[in-house]
């Protein structure tokens, strides 16, 4: 059920979390589904109820500096920069992980990433409850990401607790960066970009993907395909959107839209997003959500300028649009 997150609701969120169970609640990016990561079966949970793979690791969501240190084996000056720029927010550390963590948290794994989110209701969750939360997003493996409690809603069902926190800020998941490595690595964008890191600790690397996407490397593509709605999506220029649309639209489809510059369209379903990266992040998801409601049946998306300011959302994009 949805609850607004006063202090009752946040009591029951630790009651459920201390007692294993998952709760959602809101983060700066997006809604995560939290476990208590110290606690070997509620972490089963997080992979049973999102339908994940167990070869993709957590991010473990902590309240402060001395908690993600608690975590890791070395902490290195650089984490230390970081965090003191970025921490609260949209921003996940890989580091070599401490003994005590779980493998199921890790997948295995010999690094652990950690994030200290900037949303009052997961900072005032983490401090009651006491607990390391690990949480993925809080949507089905593949799907798209949530960004607003009824999203979660949609998902899971009522059980699930889920603490309103309304649309979050940023839209788009953590800049995941591996600190394992030298030089440090972007495994995933977000809208923290790589430049604004890279002034604080100099060079990064790109392109490596995600410890998932590593995974599905063996079967090529598999993960290429992400944050996907249920309508095949084309990823067109801003001169292709109008003809693509009628095109569609001549074959009978329905057909949802999402742009930021191209004029109006003949899409059953247009969604016009701000043409600013942030305005763009901060609504892209909940477009994709609304037009999955409005059951369309394809997707035309208009691509996004070729910016860095862009990556993340032009990444976000790119595996909406591969093909299932
Ligand atoms: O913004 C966010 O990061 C949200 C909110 C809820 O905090 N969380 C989130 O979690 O997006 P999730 O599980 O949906 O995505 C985490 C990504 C996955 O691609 C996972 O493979 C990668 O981070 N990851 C986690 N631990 C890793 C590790 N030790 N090594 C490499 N990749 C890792
Ligand atoms: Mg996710």
């Amino acid at each position: 059920m949805i609850r607004r997150p006063d202090a009752a609701a946040i009591t029951e969120a630790v009651r459920r979390l201390r007692n294993g169970e998952l709760v959602a609640f809101p983060t700066e990016t997006v809604y995560g589904l939290g476990g208590n990561a110290l606690y070997a079966s509620a972490v089963q949970r997080i992979f049973t109820t999102k339908g994940r793979p167990n070869t993709n690791p957590l991010i473990v969501h902590v309240a402060d500096v001395a908690a993600a240190r608690s975590l890791v084996r070395d902490w290195p000056p650089t984490a230390d920069v970081l965090a003191a720029r970025w921490w609260p927010g949209p921003l996940a550390l890989i580091l070599p992980k401490a003994p005590h963590i779980p493998d199921a948290v890790t997948a295995g794994g010999d690094t652990v990433a950690i994030r200290i989110p900037r949303h009052p209701v997961a900072l005032a969750l983490l401090e009651a409850v006491g607990l390391l939360l690990a949480a993925p997003s809080a949507n089905r493996s593949m799907a798209v990401s949530p960004t607003t409690a009824a999203h979660v809603a949609e998902s899971f069902g009522d059980e699930l607790l889920v603490l309103d926190g309304g649309a979050t800020e940023v839209g788009i998941e953590s800049t995941v960066l591996d600190l394992s490595v030298r030089p440090a690595r972007v495994l995933r964008h977000g809208m923290l970009g790589v430049e604004a890191l890279s002034e604080l600790i100099g060079r990064i690397d790109e392109g490596a993907g995600t410890a998932d996407e590593r995974e599905a490397m063996p079967a090529p593509g598999m993960m290429a395909r992400h944050y996907a709605p249920r309508a095949a999506v084309s990823l067109v220029a801003t001169e292709e959107v109008a003809p693509t649309i009628a095109r569609l639209r001549a074959a009978g489809e329905r057909v949802g839209a999402i742009v930021w510059n191209a004029s109006a369209t003949q899409a059953t379903h247009q969604t016009v997003l701000p043409a600013t990266p942030d305005g763009y992040a901060h609504g892209l998801y909940a477009a994709l959500h609304d037009a999955d409601s409005a059951r369309c049946d394809a997707f035309v998306i208009e691509r996004v300028p070729d910016d860095p300011a862009w990556t993340a959302i032009h990444d976000r994009l790119t595996r909406a649009a591969h093909p299932a």
